[in-house]
């Protein structure tokens, strides 16, 4: 089968189709035929060397999540699903950039009715990733006042949609060209990032989702109502400036086999989220995705699709 790896760390010239041999079905596992997968900051971050630890070693291949169909079973899973439309968030260090991809089989949640490959591949890693920090970390009730940073991007396009489907009032942070965007997406309250501060546009806030980090984690903590909560996703190293006392700060955790995906697909499937889909490219622009995600300045999902 076809593949993207890549034999050391660098800029995404480094990505190379491969051939490989398929992966073994074992117990418990499912076989996914790939039709799409997604990019995510971290792919590129982490071909790049930038990440802590990763690859563990090389080559490596790219890519956390992904959309296509069951082609087999291992033991023990039931062979009825053989032929499901399925989509996962693989686990860390398991890439998904390949024609097939074998995952536990309680990671591969059935796609909703209606939803295309490229759709379902644009939920996992952001879906769950949204979840995790509103809801996991966050606690998110409605009625609350929540803050999220970068709405525009993957995980923002989706946490906006999910915030206001648990009745949240959203105040969200974007750029002046992503705003008519990101309005539709339900925000409440638009704050424009080049326009003016957003501390000078929301306080009293219950929650602050931080997919951003640095000083924009630091001013954060000023908006936030006492017992307020600061979660953070990310990224850029963040420092004490502005610490308060009284409030919690966490750090959402991304995984595999939570419940969040399921739940992600739930909202899809009930009309309260939709995915949001910035470009679908085949899947022979995968240096090309690898480039775009890497700028920071990409609005909704960019996703490949196989074959391609
Ligand atoms: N820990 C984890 O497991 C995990 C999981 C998922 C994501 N993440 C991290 O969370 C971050 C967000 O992920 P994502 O997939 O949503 O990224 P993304 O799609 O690349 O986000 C792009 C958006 O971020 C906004 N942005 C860029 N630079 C910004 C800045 N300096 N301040 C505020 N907004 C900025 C831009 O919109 P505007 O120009 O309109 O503001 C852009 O549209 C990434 O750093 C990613 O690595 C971590």
């Amino acid at each position: 089968m076809k593949a993207v790896e890549y034999a050391q760390c660098g800029g995404p010239e480094v990505l190379a189709l491969v051939t490989r041999p398929d992966p073994a079905c074992g117990p418990g596992m499912v076989l996914v035929a790939n039709e799409a997968v997604s990019v995510n900051p971290v792919d590129a971050k982490i071909r790049a060397g930038l990440y802590p630890g990763m690859p563990k070693r090389l080559p490596a291949g790219t890519g956390r999540d992904g959309a296509g169909v069951i082609q087999a079973v291992g033991a023990g899973v039931d062979p009825g699903r053989i032929g499901r439309r399925v989509c996962y968030l693989a686990q860390r260090g398991a890439p998904s950039w390949a024609e097939r991809v074998v995952l536990p089989a309680e990671h591969a949640e059935d796609v909703p009715d209606g939803l295309g490959p490229a759709e379902a591949a644009s939920l996992p890693l952001a879906g769950v990733s949204a979840w995790a920090g509103l809801v996991e970390a966050g606690g998110l009730a409605a009625g609350e006042r929540v803050l999220i940073h970068a709405a525009a991007g993957g995980v923002g396009g989706l946490a906006v949609q999910i915030a206001r489907a648990l009745g949240a009032t959203v105040w969200a942070v974007c750029s002046s060209p992503n705003a008519d965007h990101v309005s539709a997406l339900g925000a409440d309250h638009l704050i424009l990032r080049d326009r003016q501060a957003f501390e000078a546009a929301c306080d009293g806030m219950d929650l602050v989702f931080d997919l951003v980090g640095g000083e924009t984690r630091a001013r954060s903590r000023k908006v936030l109502r006492p017992s307020g909560r600061l979660v953070g996703l990310n990224a850029l190293p963040f420092g004490t400036e502005h610490a308060r006392a009284d409030i919690t700060e966490r750090m959402a955790e991304v995984q595999p086999g939570t419940g969040a995906l399921r739940a992600v697909l739930d909202l899809v499937a009930a009309g309260r989220v939709r995915p949001d889909i910035g470009a679908v490219l085949p899947f022979s622009a995968y240096a090309e995705a690898h480039r775009r995600i890497e700028t920071g300045r990409t609005r909704g999902k960019i996703v490949l699709t196989l074959p391609g």
